[in-house]
């Protein structure tokens, strides 16, 4: 089990963008999926590779809610995945089925019987070889492999570099550390009259100077990251919402921040090393040929913006 990203998804989040994104994927990573799916035809099957909490099946099944086509899509996973809840269904013709536990290098369905192998920032933390493999082997003749796939110099990637550089500085482990000191030293919280001992406590307002202090070098060092990587907001709950828990409450979610750190670090980590540069790529592509696939497409992926999202590859298999 992948339990960095199981504990991610066990949030409910129904991207791998978590927070900067609420619900699913719009824009050029919505839209360019469009065109795929409907190629589609009558009693498809679909499989969508590192699906997470199943993204690309709820964009299908959203994108041909207004055609008359009954069809599967399964997504697979390394890790503990559940369909994200936060779309409504409103095409009854499509079956989503998630599996968890499943490797991409290692299908469980049998050869020749899918019509469309699709990723989106999955494929590539794989064993890519492997998988193409994998992908050629359970493919239709004829049948379409298309995936997008980070790019070493997307703005999405340049974004999590930022917030890797930050999370790895000794001030996040020290703000963490400061937390705790604080529950410890604010004891029990209940009411009003608590807030106003805190406010004259002389420890609690040494530790409170030193949070403001950690913060500022933080927001100072890269603002952006600080945000994106959701100390911010972490602290924050801790100071409002978490004011009134009692002390083994506070500890808890300390705890929890800690995990959320340690885990974003592997993630982000996964991903920077995940992404394709122009030598990796081609070195992929010309493994294509030997797995009875063709390269129909190769496109960089950008934003309205024009900044780089991720590259767009799609093969077919030949008999
Ligand atoms: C960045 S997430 C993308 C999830 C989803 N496609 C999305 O766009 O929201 C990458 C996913 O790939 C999964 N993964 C990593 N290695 C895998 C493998 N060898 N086989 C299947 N899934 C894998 C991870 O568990 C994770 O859920």
């Amino acid at each position: 089990m992948n339990s960095h990203w199981s504990e991610y998804w066990q949030q409910g989040h129904t991207t791998s963008f978590g927070e900067a994104l609420s619900g699913n994927y719009e824009g050029v990573l919505k839209n360019v999926w469009e065109p795929v799916f409907d190629g589609l035809t009558e009693n498809f099957l679909v499989v969508d590779v590192g699906t997470g909490n199943g993204s690309l099946p709820l964009l299908l099944r959203d994108g041909l809610s207004k055609v008359d086509l009954t069809g599967k899509v399964i997504g697979v996973d390394l890790a503990e995945v559940t369909l994200a809840n936060s779309v409504s269904n409103n095409n009854q013709n499509i079956d989503i089925a998630l599996m968890s536990n499943t490797r991409c290098e290692q299908l469980p369905f049998e050869s020749n019987s899918v019509d469309l192998y699709i990723s989106q920032f999955g494929f590539e933390y794989s064993n890519i070889e492997q998988s193409l493999e994998e992908a050629t082997r359970v493919l239709k003749d004829d049948g379409q492999f298309v995936i997008v796939c980070h790019h070493n110099r997307s703005m999405i990637l340049n974004r999590n570099r930022r917030i890797l550089t930050l999370i790895d500085k000794d001030e996040v482990n020290l703000l963490i550390n400061c937390l705790g000191k604080m529950a410890n030293a604010m004891g029990n919280v209940s009411n009003q009259e608590d807030v106003e001992r805190i406010k004259k406590d002389l420890q609690c307002e040494q530790i409170r100077a030193e949070i403001n202090d950690l913060i500022k070098l933080l927001v100072m060092f890269d603002e952006a990251a600080a945000q994106d990587c959701d100390l911010m907001r972490f602290v924050a709950q801790f100071f409002k919402a978490g004011l009134f828990w009692p002390v083994t409450k506070k500890l808890e979610f300390i705890e929890f921040i800690t995990i959320q750190m340690d885990t974003l670090k592997l993630r982000l980590t996964e991903l920077v090393n995940a992404a394709f540069d122009e030598t990796k790529l081609a070195t992929f592509i010309a493994k294509f040929h030997q797995n009875n696939m063709v390269l129909n497409e190769l496109k960089v992926l950008k934003n309205e913006q024009n900044e780089v999202l991720g590259w767009y590859l799609h093969g077919s298999k030949f008999i």
